[in-house]
């Protein structure tokens, strides 16, 4: 292992103090210093010069400023359903290469209604949905209830409270406005699956496609019914247990392990990424719930992170896994 001619990194981040709040939990989805951190010390282990860049507007100067070999992206982006995009795809006009996948990737996942559309389109089972943009939008036909409210371009569970499920219209409209009028964009309204929940962590391209252990996510029921709102996230440790590898059936593991591949490479993830599912209840099938192709990386809080040292994984392998699979995919040597 090693460098061999100093494989000169950028890392791109934001952190969480690069955005004003408005909410108390608007900037969720950006990282700590320490993530950052964490994510340099790996990469300068295995040799690699590392030059952190916070993906600002100014980001584009200190880009070309640096002569970088390769980007490890790890940047949320700024504002809008097109944010994790930005870095991509400015990478990309720059001929610069980048770990992860790229800015239409990242774009449609983002947006949890446009990847449940191609999703379906691949006879990939996802819960009944309807976008609301406004509360007088009426909800269609055949959707039943309990109905779950999300906004629709988030994530770390932002937006999505304890009581984020409808029962009935009353209930619906209520959630379906705090959606619109605090987070300022499309709630999506799913049907509720009633299940086991799962998270599949994924690494790799092509035919060299690894699935990592299948992670459960065990509820406290205290709530009536259990889910990963942004409460039991932040307080996981009374809420919430993982088991991973999950107890399954060879069958169901089978299942679950086929699933992921096929959204994966329905979305044309690159490198790395983490798709949440539900077994349903009713017809013990995998529905797909969404795909975070840009994983949070947070040392021993992260899913991901989780996952990988039940595959014998320590964190930095994890790292250097990413940078790998992204060099090999350019064409480029390894580290
Ligand atoms: N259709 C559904 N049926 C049942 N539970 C759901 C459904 N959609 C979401 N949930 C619950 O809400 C949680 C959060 O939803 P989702 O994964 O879409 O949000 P997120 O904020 O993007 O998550 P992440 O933190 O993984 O980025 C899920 O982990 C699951 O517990
Ligand atoms: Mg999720």
């Amino acid at each position: 292992m090693g460098c061999r001619n100093k494989l000169r990194v950028g890392l791109t981040y934001n952190l969480k103090s690069d955005v004003l709040t408005l909410n108390e939990d608007d900037q969720a989805e950006f990282d700590d210093l320490d993530t950052v951190n964490d994510i340099k010390r790996a990469l300068e282990s295995a040799g690699c010069i590392v030059y952190p860049m916070e993906a600002t507007g100014s980001i584009i100067n200190t880009i070309q400023s640096e002569r970088i070999d390769i980007v490890f992206n790890f940047a949320e982006g700024l504002k809008g359903r097109g944010r994790e995009a930005q870095i991509p795809a400015l990478l990309n006009m720059l001929s610069i290469p980048f770990t992860g996948s790229d800015e239409t990737t990242l774009a449609v996942a983002l947006d949890k209604a446009l990847a449940k559309k191609v999703i379906a389109h691949e006879n990939i089972k996802t819960a009944n949905f309807q976008v609301f943009f406004s509360k007088n939008d009426r909800l269609k036909k055949g959707m039943k209830y309990p109905l779950i409210v999300k906004p629709n371009a988030e994530g770390s569970s932002k937006g999505i409270i304890d009581t984020s499920i409808a029962n009935n219209n009353q209930e619906l409209y209520s959630l379906v406005e705090r959606i619109v009028v605090h987070y300022n964009q499309p709630a999506l309204v799913e049907e509720y699956i009633d299940g086991r929940e799962f998270t599949v962590g994924i690494l790799g391209n092509g035919d060299n496609i690894e699935i990592l252990p299948i992670m459960e996510i065990n509820f406290n029921k205290e709530n009536g019914k259990g889910f990963y709102s942004y409460r039991v996230k932040k307080h996981s440790i009374d809420l919430l247990s993982y088991t991973c590898p999950a107890l399954l059936t060879p069958d169901e593991e089978r299942m679950i392990k086929k699933f992921a591949k096929k959204v994966y490479s329905a979305l044309q993830c690159n490198d790395v990424a983490r798709i949440d599912l539900r077994l349903s209840k009713a017809d013990n099938k995998p529905y797909f719930i969404e795909i975070n192709p840009l994983p949070g990386l947070a040392d021993g809080f992260s899913d991901l992170t989780l996952i990988i040292r039940a595959a014998g994984m320590k964190y930095d392998d994890l790292i250097i896994r990413i940078l790998n699979e992204a060099l090999k995919r350019y064409g480029m040597d390894t580290i």
